[in-house]
């Protein structure tokens, strides 16, 4: 009988601590700017780079291969390079832009 609660005890306290890690998981990202960026980019984007960033419509680069840091990235987005058109009209804001930057940068992890 002892032994029954104590192994009780152990299941419940493992099933809140795999729900919690969980929850904060969801929160991190639905929160993050990450979601934004994606956003972002779904709208500006993938025109010319494609959803995972390596279309290369219009001579567009590579991103998934882009050596760029986020600074290179970040000017390209605001001044434009080549036939890709400045974005510092549209998106307006240096927190669009850094999430975008952020949504740049994740497509490149992710392809690795
Ligand atoms: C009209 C097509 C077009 C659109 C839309 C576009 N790009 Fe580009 N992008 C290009 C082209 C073309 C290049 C290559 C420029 C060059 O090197 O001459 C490029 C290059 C880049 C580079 C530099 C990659 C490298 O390693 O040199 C980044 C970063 C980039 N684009 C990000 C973005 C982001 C973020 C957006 C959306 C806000 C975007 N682009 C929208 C066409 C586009």
């Amino acid at each position: 009988m002892v032994l029954k609660n104590a192994f009780f005890i152990v299941g419940v306290l493992l099933i809140s601590s795999c729900t919690e890690g969980e929850i904060s998981t969801v929160k991190e990202d639905s929160t993050n700017v990450e979601v934004d960026g994606r956003l972002l980019y779904m709208n500006q984007c993938i025109s010319c780079h494609g959803p995972k960033g390596d279309l290369g419509n219009s001579g567009s680069k590579d991103l998934t291969k882009s050596k760029l840091d986020e600074a290179a990235v970040l000017k390209v987005i605001k001044k434009g390079k080549g036939t890709m058109p400045p974005f510092e009209y549209l998106l307006t804001t240096e927190k669009e832009r850094e999430a975008v930057v952020q949504y740049v940068m994740s497509l490149r992890k992710e392809e690795k």
